[in-house]
């Protein structure tokens, strides 16, 4: 049987990353190209900016990439790439970069779904996951709960009616005067902090309901500053932190394990940036094992976007005939 080499390449916000992965399990070479001290000292992600560094690093970081897997253009079996959601001017490097080099190597194209993606980066490292399965899915732009009954074959569940979990992270990091990307800086401020000293409320919506809304419980934090500057007090940032944390992980968690109840399903995948919080999956590790319940979770390095993960969503493809044609667009406000 002839080996399924597939080059993936990510390019939706503001990392440039390619990777080499043979049939779906063999990662040869990977690498991320992190733009994030070009935004930092902007307080986030500056789509212009962002799209310029993509077109400097897109070649280099494919030459290399493929230098360190030790294949040519003429070894691979096809080009997966991200073509939505995310900032359109990033989205297209990686399209338009895909398509020449697929199109000149005269191999299938491969259109990946970045949502889909950040989940497939679990079948990159665990090779006995079983369907069916619940997909909790936290990322800078998207928080959602997805029922997967096979490879393909998914509902949505439930999803934020307003911020994403990471977006509200990276608010109130900001407002803290913690900088860009606010998850990381945000658990690592916890770590000083009491996550009971504020009670922040959490936004558990209607009964049942797989709905998420973080808008509110960010605005909380912002108000409990605000009124303290005006009393001309200060707050204890690790406290704030921690119990804003506690908040979001909290909510995260009731809905999963609802997702779970109301499934009946004994997997719950986790994926997306925010996938990589310790307390996050900490909590539900503990959780999910008093249910009996599988939780898989990717390494932190695949948690927040990259190429590998969009190699392995485009090997599934790749095995389903799914090919994407020459005229394949970014579709910056694509959804599952
Ligand atoms: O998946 P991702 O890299 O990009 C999107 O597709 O949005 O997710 C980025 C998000 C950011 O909001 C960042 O603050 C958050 O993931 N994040 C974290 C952690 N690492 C990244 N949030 C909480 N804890 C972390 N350790
Ligand atoms: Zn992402």
């Amino acid at each position: 049987k002839k080996q399924v080499t597939i080059l993936g390449i990510e390019t939706s916000c503001d990392e440039t990353s390619a990777a080499v992965l043979v049939d779906g399990v063999d990662l040869r070479s990977h690498i991320i190209s992190s733009q994030i001290k070009t935004h930092q000292k902007y307080g986030g992600v500056v789509p212009e900016i962002a799209s310029r560094e993509h077109s400097l690093h897109i070649q280099p970081v494919v030459e290399q990439t493929l230098a360190e897997a030790g294949v040519g253009f003429t070894d691979l079996t096809a080009i997966a790439v991200t073509y939505g959601p995310g900032l359109v001017g990033s989205l297209l490097v990686g399209v338009s970069g895909a398509k020449a080099m697929a199109y000149a190597a005269g191999i299938p194209l491969l259109g990946i779904n970045h949502l889909e993606g950040h989940i497939y980066a679990n079948f990159l490292e665990h090779h006995d996951i079983k369907f069916p399965l619940a997909a909790l899915l936290v990322s800078g732009g998207h928080t959602h709960l997805i029922l997967f009954e096979d490879h393909g074959k998914y509902r949505v569940l439930g999803y934020t009616r307003d911020d994403a979990a990471g977006e509200a992270l990276d608010k109130v990091a900001r407002a803290l005067g913690l900088g860009y990307p606010g998850g990381p800086q945000i658990q690592n401020t916890s770590r000083g902090g009491n996550e009971q000293a504020f009670k922040f409320p959490r936004a558990m919506l209607e009964p049942g309901s797989l709905d998420f809304s973080f808008s509110g419980m960010k605005s909380a934090v912002l108000n409990t500053l605000n009124s303290a500057r005006m009393k001309g007090e200060t707050l204890n940032v690790p406290d704030l932190a921690a119990s804003f944390q506690q908040a979001v992980v909290d909510v995260l968690v009731h809905k999963a394990l609802t997702a779970l109840e109301q499934t009946g399903v004994k997997t719950l995948l986790l994926a997306g940036g925010v996938a990589a919080n310790r307390l996050l999956r900490e909590t539900l590790d503990y959780e999910l094992s008093q249910r009996k319940v599988r939780l898989v979770y990717p390494s932190p390095i695949l948690c927040t976007d990259n190429g590998a993960m969009i190699a392995t969503a485009g090997y599934y493809h790749f095995l389903e005939g799914d090919f994407a044609p020459w005229t394949l667009n970014a579709v910056p406000g694509l959804n599952l």
